[in-house]
């Protein structure tokens, strides 16, 4: 069986104390328009279907890393310690592990957000990637983009997109060892489209997707159809960017979205991400439409939505979503 250390090995070689004082990154987190859902191996993070996201500008994580001998991890998040019970806390040191010169090396991770954290609202992503940026610094590895993408897969699969800005996509990739599933950016851009998160719940949610999509692939008769509509979605979303067909690139985004969600509706035990203001939202969204305004949504794995329109309906769109974030292409 192939392992992380295995990964690690492979593209940064033996782990030797770092040169530098400490390293700091930022990521974007990424909200994903053909959803990742259901891993083909567990311990590398392997997905089972490509998927394509777009990064968001300036909403994600900073974190600034340093590493000292004979010393314990500390995390500092939002200007908070962090105490070595919590899950975040070691969700972090078991990454981490793969990285320390020695077992008696401890890291110092002090590492701001953005955005709502563990909402649904790709949190994950933008904190494992500015990880893997940062360890790159600290130790001066100079690695390229690919590599940079395996090492943040490692971490939590979403993270390899977040290396990048703009619309990326993550290839499935086939080979056991997983060096074939990285991301890459598209070559667009398109400055006139934009992403809105509407926050209707902060609250911490009830169920990582990485146990709930470990649950849907188990357990739900549907997963069988999700590979094709997932490289259905993949190739119709790729052409609609390459056009940029905002129709397409909205009603695709939202079909993949609710396609991800019936899976979770399916699973047994069902997973409900959703509030009853998720469900408001959505029908907010759909009556807009029909009142020829054409914004459409997507949600992750919890209740929030991201909404997708385009410059021209951003006024109206701000004034009907109260407290909604916007960012543009
Ligand atoms: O990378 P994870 O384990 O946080 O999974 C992310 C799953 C979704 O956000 C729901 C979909 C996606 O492609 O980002």
């Amino acid at each position: 069986m192939i392992t992380p250390q295995d990964s690690i090995a492979a593209i940064v070689g033996h782990i030797t104390p770092p040169i530098k004082k400490e390293g700091t990154a930022f990521a974007p987190t990424n909200i994903a328009l053909c959803k990742y859902w259901g891993k083909r191996d567990e311990s590398l993070n392997l997905p089972v279907t490509s998927s394509l996201s777009l990064s968001l500008g300036n909403k994600g994580t900073r974190t600034t890393l340093s590493a000292k001998k004979n010393a314990q991890d500390t995390v500092l998040f939002n200007d908070k310690a962090i105490p070595s019970s919590d899950p975040f806390f070691k969700r972090l040191s078991y990454y981490l592990d793969l990285f320390r010169p020695e077992l008696d090396w401890g890291f110092q991770v002090i590492t701001h957000n953005n955005i709502p954290t563990a909402a649904g609202v790709a949190s994950s992503a933008s904190g494992f990637a500015a990880l893997a940026l940062a360890l790159n610094q600290l130790f001066d590895w100079n690695l390229n983009k690919k590599q940079l993408s395996i090492l943040a897969r490692l971490g939590s699969g979403s993270a390899c997109r977040s290396i990048y800005s703009g619309f990326v996509e993550w290839h499935v990739g086939q080979d056991p060892n997983g060096m074939d599933s990285y991301a890459e950016p598209l070559d667009v851009s398109w400055p006139e489209l934009c992403l809105g998160i509407l926050t209707v719940s902060t609250e911490k949610k009830e169920m990582s997707s990485r146990s709930a999509m470990k649950q849907t692939r188990a357990t739900s008769l549907f997963y069988k159809c999700w590979p094709e509509k997932a490289q259905r979605d993949l190739m119709a979303l790729k052409k609609a960017i390459k056009i940029r067909d905002f129709s397409q690139l909205g009603s695709i985004s939202e079909s993949n979205a609710f396609a991800m969600k019936a899976l979770m509706l399916t699973t047994e035990p069902p997973i409900l991400y959703w509030q009853p203001e998720t469900l408001n939202a959505i029908r907010k969204v759909s009556d807009l439409r029909k009142q020829g305004i054409e914004v459409y949504c997507t949600i992750d794995a919890g209740p929030n939505l991201i909404l997708l329109f385009e410059e021209k309906n951003k006024r109206r769109v701000e004034q009907l979503f109260i407290g909604i974030e916007i960012e543009v292409g």
